[in-house]
């Protein structure tokens, strides 16, 4: 059997008080429900149909990269009536497995088992043991532990809210049959809803076979409603990545306070400090040491290269064996060669460094090539910006650059040059030659500062 996987997405998510969509809160950096069609994709579907409500386009925009079919539900009547919109979209021949949007952690392997569960003519529903059921539906078995209803909790009597069973939102069941029970669901509940939960008692009673999947762990069928639940799913999603890096060999200094938003690519006998957070996809080398608060995004860092604590790296190619920071900012466009050495509060922006160069102290360097063995003084700054373009500086090989040296764009720096220190260098200077720009130093004799006047 052909399965269609269902997302519910259209709920405003009140209890989130915020402008963006729920399903659009980022978990790792990725809206909730990129990571659902993540999974959802795994499974190999013949389609995803993901039910939106009124934040229709800002939802579809952010899924752009996916191929999705979509589904409007106009007023937000339920999660029987959210599916319900989805239906003309499912061959009623087909397996339906119906996924919540702000169901993030779910793992293949669980869904899967839901879905053997279904087989070709029963209803399976993903429960889970949790120890604080509040807000969930909870599971109803008789007296032989069948699955006979799912109660939400507003319209639960006290023993019913007691039970510690509760309904995860993910069932898998044929799309015929669900066609059938969609259109007998009725309102009349606490909430005023069509209640997809109520399936269940609809199935129980026509003699359709109710299966209940336990879930493993709770933290996979975490339902995320607030700002609350969002920090906690956080913490649980990174915590089993810092787990697994562990496992892969990468030394952390505590993973508790290790996150990636992302991909994180890791060689032999990486060690990561504490708080370094890596986003988009980061690719570490053998040996690579990341020290404390530092942040790279979409980056390549060579073997044997050490990020000293309090670096900013983004888009970065970083080769081989190179020292960077502490306090190091590298804007997109940079590479740098092996053995390359920046200091702190040195700024790069689209710049190329030549192997063994180093620009150690306080300096900005943007658009600008620099060769192999250049040494840069501190305080050295490119003025690549007149005010409407950006032009280049072109440092040659084994130039010795002063401190507080401005290079003014376009320039030319030849190899093996010196440029004196406090120089300002508008015009290109040749190869092996001393070039200074500095007016002459001259002594005022007898000079006397000023005093404060008296004043009585
Ligand atoms: C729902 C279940 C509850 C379960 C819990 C698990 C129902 C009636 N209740 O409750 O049994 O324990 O999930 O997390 O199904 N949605 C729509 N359209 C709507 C309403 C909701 O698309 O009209 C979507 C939401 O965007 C969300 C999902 O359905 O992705 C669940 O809705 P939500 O309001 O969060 O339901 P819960 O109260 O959490
Ligand atoms: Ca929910």
């Amino acid at each position: 059997m052909e399965l269609t996987v269902v997302i519910l997405a259209a709920g405003q998510g009140k209890r989130m008080k915020s402008a963006l969509p729920k399903v659009l809160q980022p978990l790792a950096g990725k809206p909730l429900l990129g990571h659902v069609v993540g999974v959802a994709k795994q499974l190999e579907p013949a389609g995803i149909v993901v039910v939106h409500g009124d934040g229709g386009a800002q939802v579809r925009a952010a899924m752009a990269d996916y191929t999705l079919n979509w589904a409007q539900q106009a007023e937000q009547l339920g999660t029987g009536h959210a599916v319900k919109q989805a239906l003309p979209q499912i061959d009623p021949k087909h397996r339906v497995l119906i996924l919540c949007g702000d169901v993030p952690l779910i793992q293949p392997k669980t869904l899967e088992a839901l879905i053997a569960a279904a087989g070709d003519s029963s209803l399976a529903v993903l429960t889970a043991q949790v120890a604080d059921p509040t807000g969930y539906g909870r599971i109803i078995r008789d007296a032989h532990d069948r699955v006979r209803a799912i109660v939400e909790e507003k319209d639960a009597s006290p023993e019913q809210r007691a039970v510690t069973e509760i309904n995860t939102g993910l069932i898998a069941c044929p799309a015929h049959s669900l066609g059938i029970w969609l259109e007998q669901l009725k309102a009349n509940n606490a909430q005023g809803e069509y209640y997809l939960t109520d399936i269940i008692g609809l199935a129980v009673d026509e003699g359709t076979n109710v299966e209940a999947v336990l879930a493993e762990s709770e933290v996979e069928v975490m339902g995320i409603n607030d700002k609350l639940q969002l920090a906690e799913a956080e913490r649980a999603f990174q915590l089993a990545n810092a787990r697994s890096l562990m496992k892969q060999g990468v030394t952390l200094a505590d993973p508790d306070r290790i996150d990636v938003r992302g991909e994180l690519i890791c060689g032999k006998d990486v060690y990561i400090d504490v708080n370094a957070i890596f986003e988009g996809r980061v690719e570490l080398g053998d040996n690579v040491r990341i020290e404390s608060n530092t942040v790279i995004r979409d980056s390549v860092i060579g073997a044997g290269t050490r990020i000293h604590p309090n670096c900013v790296i983004e888009e970065a190619m970083i080769a081989a064996n190179c020292q960077i920071g502490p306090y190091a900012r590298l804007r997109p466009g940079v590479e740098l060669s092996e053995e390359v050495k920046l200091g702190n509060f040195v700024e790069l922006k689209k710049s190329i460094v030549g192997s063994g160069s180093k620009v150690n102290h306080l300096s900005y360097i943007g658009d600008t090539t620099i060769g192999t063995d250049v040494n840069v003084g501190a305080g050295t700054i490119t003025c690549n910006y007149d005010g409407a373009n950006k032009h280049r500086t072109i440092i040659g090989d084994g130039a010795f650059i002063g401190s507080g040296v401005q290079l003014v764009a376009p320039v030319e720096v030849g190899a093996e040059a010196t440029i004196g220190a406090g120089s300002t260098i508008s015009k290109s200077t040749p190869a092996g030659e001393l070039t200074v720009e500095r007016s002459k130093q001259t002594v005022v004799r007898g000079w006397k500062r000023p005093t404060k006047e008296k004043k009585d």
